[in-house]
């Protein structure tokens, strides 16, 4: 039930996505509570780009903050080797990332905490991933501040980080299905 409400909100957005081209801002995040967004994947071809960008390395540890289908998490574990640790609400997703790591043979190098990015302790951290809204992004700026250690590097994908100056601003025109995204790395 919830996976299908979170999969509507995806196409939702996906749908004005089609139409503007550009990264969407949806009024409401999905109506789980404690959501800072919906679900809407990042396209594998931009996950790569991502994980480009932040030099991820064999042995590091990389977040992802709100892990949807755990796509990150296992691009991170699979292609780069990389201890991965995904957090995400919603009961679904977490279950369905949680049977594909396994599926994949990834349970000594990922995993997903089914659980609040916001209560998390990111504190191990190499690299994190977010693709979260931008009210979102301003709480977990404030936490990650307190929390990482010095030259974490946290990628956004298409919303700034709330107060931070990014290191860099990558700019992918086209996906492959016409839509532009925006990636702003910083280094802590
Ligand atoms: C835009 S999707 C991004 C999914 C994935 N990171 C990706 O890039 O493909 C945001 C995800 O964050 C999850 N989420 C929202 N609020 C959360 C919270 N407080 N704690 C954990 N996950 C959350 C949503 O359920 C959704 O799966």
């Amino acid at each position: 039930m919830k996976l299908r409400r979170t999969l509507l909100v995806g196409a939702i957005v996906s749908l004005g996505l089609f139409a503007q081209q550009t990264a969407p801002v949806p009024e409401q995040p999905a109506d789980i509570p404690g959501s800072l967004a919906p679900y809407l994947p990042t396209p594998n071809a931009v996950v790569d780009q991502m994980l480009q960008a932040v030099q991820l390395k064999p042995g590091e540890t990389l977040f992802d903050l709100g892990s949807g289908d755990g796509r990150i998490v296992i691009a991170a574990a699979k292609k780069y080797k990389a201890n991965a640790i995904g957090v995400e609400l919603d009961d679904d997703l977490a279950a369905s990332s949680i049977s594909r790591i396994a599926e994949e043979g990834l349970d000594k190098t990922a995993r997903i905490i089914h659980g609040d990015l916001l209560k998390q302790n990111y504190s191990t951290a190499d690299v994190v991933t977010v693709y979260l809204w931008p009210e979102a992004n301003k709480q977990v700026a404030q936490l990650l501040d307190i929390q990482l250690k010095k030259g974490t590097r946290v990628i956004s994908h298409d919303f700034e980080m709330g107060g931070w100056k990014p290191t860099k601003v990558i700019t992918i025109a086209d996906d492959g299905t016409g839509r532009s995204h925006t990636l702003f790395l910083y280094i802590r």
